[in-house]
């Protein structure tokens, strides 16, 4: 037996090192490989809307092979006398049609040099009225709904159910579809958003613009930013942010505000708080919505006040970017994650956790049907905001709901729909079995002094 000695306990450790490298090295290589072989999606995919204005709208769509993607489009469904097309051959198609009139209804097919692949009078789409426009306005809001089930198709056809009972004159069911993020379970793969998006919301995404927001399983795969498209360029309103990340837009009378709570620096100083402070500064719409994925409040499948969950994000978010969003007279915030809705109190200057919320800082406690949230018109700082979670469009967690800046949770599955039109936000949270479980109202009011708060005093 041979003797112990430093000589040979360091080169039997050199060894067991050198072994556990090359372990580590096949089983992560194995593991790249079973990443990349799962996550693809090469077949076609159904034409679906993005980044709409008052005169553009992109069209993507995938095609089973390489073609020069074409897309014809007119007013007259008999007439589709307008065409773009691309320059080279690919899968993955992706064109901007610009020029259009506002507010317009246009027919469209897309396909290749060699035919059509999709079109006929069900493939139409609706632009946006002109920034500033009085006319009202209609957003759906999914909250993680990264799963397709008997759950999310009932939150799905309760929406769809409500609209149709309460339509609007010569407009479609819908202007925009936004969602808080997480929007295909559980890695973001090519697959699991063709399963989960692409396939059972085929009908809606070829007539309804879609714009998701950044959740954290969205970024466990690559698939999310080869997808979508997003206004970085400010090419519908807003400042340029040149990030796909975090981006904003103008909807008639709504500025819609996109921040990415997953993966930008949330610090202080970090861009996307320093663009943030020049978009809101040069926003001049009547209304403004901000979503980002972590909720600044919640106390749901997570918990808002505690550092370890989520790595501290509904902290930063609360603390670096709240302050900033209420100076520019944001209305509302929309958050997912916890996987439950909570609707809160009409807010100011709460910042910390929970249990520093004080009761000046509750600007309104009202909100219900009988009982509109009140604010002075325009965007006057830190007059009120309310902050909704809505994440229980395919998942339903457990949790407390015991965050003291709500005034309204359910643990349901559903989705919100916002009605802007005037002086008032209508939202209504619709749960899977078609009924309204929540109602509020922001109301602005020409006659209401516009003192300007500010926090801390
Ligand atoms: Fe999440």
């Amino acid at each position: 037996m041979p003797i112990l000695s430093v000589p040979l306990l360091l080169r039997w450790s050199r060894r067991l090192l050198l072994g556990l490298l090359v372990l580590l090295a096949v089983v992560g290589s194995g593991r790249l490989v079973q990443v990349a072989w799962q996550s693809g999606y090469d077949g076609a995919r159904e034409p679906y809307l993005q980044v709409v204005s008052s005169e553009g709208i992109t069209l993507r769509w995938q095609s089973g092979g390489n073609e020069v993607g074409v897309v014809r489009y007119g007013s007259d469904p008999a007439r589709l006398e307008r065409e773009a097309r691309e320059e080279t051959a690919r899968v993955s198609h992706e064109i901007r049609l610009t020029g259009l009139t506002p507010a317009t209804r246009y027919y469209y097919t897309v396909g290749s040099g060699s035919g059509v692949y999709r079109g006929g009078p069900d493939y139409w789409f609706v632009t946006a009225p002109p920034a500033g426009s009085a006319a009202p306005v209609r957003f759906w809001v999914q909250g993680d709904p990264g799963w397709w089930h008997e759950g999310s198709r009932s939150v799905r056809d309760a929406m769809l159910q409500w609209t149709a009972a309460h339509p609007r004159p010569q407009r479609p069911p819908l202007d925009l579809w936004l969602t808080t993020g997480d929007n295909a379970y559980t890695s973001g793969k090519a697959r699991e958003f063709q399963a989960a998006l692409f396939e059972p919301y085929a009908d809606l995404l070829r007539n309804i613009p879609y714009l998701p927001v950044y959740g954290n399983h969205d970024a466990r795969r690559w698939t999310f930013f080869k997808v979508f498209s997003f206004p970085a360029a400010g090419e519908a309103g807003g400042v340029a942010s040149d990030s796909r990340r975090y981006f904003s837009f103008d909807y008639g009378s709504v500025h819609v505000v996109v921040l990415d709570s997953e993966s930008s620096n949330l610090g202080g100083y970090g861009p996307m708080l320093r663009w943030l402070q020049h978009d809101l500064a040069a926003n001049r719409q009547p209304w403004t919505i901000a979503l980002f994925h972590h909720p600044p409040y919640t106390r749901g499948s997570h918990d808002s006040d505690r550092w370890r969950d989520s790595w501290g994000r509904m902290v930063d978010m609360r603390e670096q970017f709240l302050p900033v969003l209420e100076a520019g007279g944001v209305d509302l915030v929309l958050s997912g994650h916890s996987h439950v809705y909570e609707r809160s109190h009409l807010l100011a200057c709460h910042y910390g956790s929970a249990a520093t919320l004080r009761p000046e800082m509750i600007v309104d406690g009202g909100g219900g049907n009988a009982a509109p949230y009140i604010k002075p018109a325009g965007r006057v700082p830190h007059a009120g905001t309310v902050y909704a979670v809505v994440g229980s469009t395919a998942n339903l967690d457990h949790g407390p709901l015991d965050h003291p800046a709500h005034a309204v949770v359910r643990r349901e599955l559903g989705s919100m729909v916002i009605d802007v039109a005037g002086e008032g936000l209508d939202a209504y949270f619709i749960n899977a079995y078609g009924e309204v479980s929540d109602h509020f109202r922001i109301e602005k009011s020409a006659g209401m002094p516009a003192a300007e708060r500010r926090c801390g005093e």
